[in-house]
């Protein structure tokens, strides 16, 4: 997380007829009273961005480097992430594990490993079916802090638009402690020179010691090193009545930025190359990324990527794929030669989550670290073998010593989920899973 972005004026949203209002958006909510969601987004609009554009271009910047093999993109956090207060408690557990698995990962690979969260703002869920059971009763199914609330009653699972608001400001209150915690790190440099860190500075970053401390997550082999690691933020783009009034013209470029966040992406379910998230996201200026599930076909994928990326910019799309270990061998090759083909230089990261998840026999949804490891594993060994760096890992992570995710560093039976199972949505891996995790991609990484 950068030093400067402060908070940019109010500026209103600057598009009269947006290009993605009126095509179809998938997964949004059934907000029962319309014209009360249209005052909240009005009201969002009238705010001050949570994210600035000039931080924004130096996420970019940063991706262009992964893109090219010079960085490492380590992008993790909650599923559903708490507002309010309970946000606020959670939030150093996750930058202190981003930061030792960047450290190391950086470490062992000797490069940069720029640190994304799935943090302040990821409040908004889509899901598979309309209805969850809670308790043998059927209850409209929980959607994310932003639209309702996961209390098994059916009152709490009506979409409410004043939760947009209440997302905002949590969301502004964690911008607030990551930079409070970039500025600790920052006035705590003496024991590195200017010089040890330029040393390792890759060749792209220019100019002074301040540069590098607002690029992107720093580390280096101290024992604090992890504590200087900065964290950029990232969420789904999903709700349409959230994101829209955060879209907001730079004076400088004359661009059009999603504000609300550095780097948005859109999920496997709302990924469709005629809907209005694609559309968003062809729109802005920022970074963006897609989940890539195995239902896609190649001839969406090249459709996906000529829309977002029609320039070919490197680092401009991060292509996150999540096949599912069973899966993985039989597709991910076919689709890097699509890509590759059409003359694209994304940003390959693998989320070895999604593909994953089932429910135990105790009624948990769970992940086992077995198939984490060997989708991962399979990813690194695709993308070596075709000549492309397996440059990002997008993860679901705690922070925290939770009982989500089973085997190594965790419950090695399903009856031992129940110990701490505190997800509001999917499964996390705790922080041994994580380090552990980081640990063996950064090894089967290193020895190509
Ligand atoms: C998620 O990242 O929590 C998610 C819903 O992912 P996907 O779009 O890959 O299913
Ligand atoms: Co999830």
């Amino acid at each position: 997380m950068p030093l400067t972005a402060p908070a940019p004026p109010a500026r209103t949203a600057t598009l009269t007829a947006p290009p993605w209002r009126g095509l179809p958006a998938a997964q949004q909510p059934p907000w029962p009273d319309p014209a009360a969601v249209a005052d909240v987004a009005g009201e969002l609009a009238r705010l001050p961005a949570l994210t600035a554009a000039a931080d924004v271009r130096q996420v970019g910047a940063a991706l262009a480097d992964v893109s090219a093999h010079q960085a490492f993109l380590l992008q993790a956090g909650d599923c559903a992430e708490p507002t309010g207060a309970m946000g606020v408690a959670a939030l150093q557990g996750k930058h202190r594990v981003l930061g030792e698995m960047g450290e190391i990962i950086s470490n062992r690979l000797e490069m940069p490993t720029m640190t994304v969260g799935r943090i302040a703002g990821q409040y908004a869920k889509p899901r598979s079916k309309p209805e969850e059971i809670v308790g043998g009763r059927a209850l409209p199914v929980f959607r994310g802090l932003n639209v309702n609330a996961p209390d098994a009653d059916a009152a709490a699972r009506i979409p409410d638009p004043r939760r947009l608001l209440a997302g905002y400001h949590s969301a502004r209150a964690l911008l607030s402690e990551l930079h409070i915690i970039a500025h600790r790190a920052a006035s705590d440099l003496t024991p590195l020179s200017a010089a040890s860190i330029t040393a390792r500075r890759p060749r792209s970053w220019d100019g002074t010691l301040r540069a590098v401390l607002d690029d992107y997550g720093r580390t280096h082999r101290t024992e604090e090193g992890w504590r200087r690691t900065g964290l950029w933020t990232s969420h789904e783009a999903l709700l349409l009545d959230y994101e829209e009034p955060f879209v907001r013209r730079d004076p400088r470029t004359g661009e059009d930025y999603l504000l609300s966040t550095h780097l948005p992406w859109v999920g496997d379910r709302t990924r469709q190359v005629d809907g209005a998230h694609i559309a968003l996201l062809a729109h802005i200026a920022n970074p963006v990324a897609v989940k890539i599930g195995p239902g896609i076909s190649r001839g969406d994928l090249i459709a996906l990527c000529q829309r977002l990326d029609p320039h070919r910019r490197p680092g401009r799309l991060t292509l996150i794929v999540r096949l599912g270990a069973a899966d993985v061998r039989r597709l991910l090759p076919e689709m890097i030669r699509t890509v590759a083909e059409a003359g694209h230089q994304v940003v390959w990261a693998c989320d070895p989550m999604h593909g994953n998840t089932f429910t135990a026999a105790t009624g948990h949804k769970t992940r086992h670290m077995d198939d984490i490891v060997a989708e991962t594993s399979a990813f690194i060994e695709i993308l070596h073998r075709a000549g492309q760096w397996p440059g990002g890992l997008h993860l679901e992570v705690a922070g925290d010593r939770v009982t989500e995710c089973l085997g190594a560093g965790g419950p090695r039976s399903e009856q031992g989920l129940a110990r701490a199972y505190r997800t509001l949505c999917d499964p996390r891996l705790n922080d041994d899973q994580a380090r552990l995790l980081a640990q063996r991609a950064a090894d089967l990484i290193a020895r190509g």
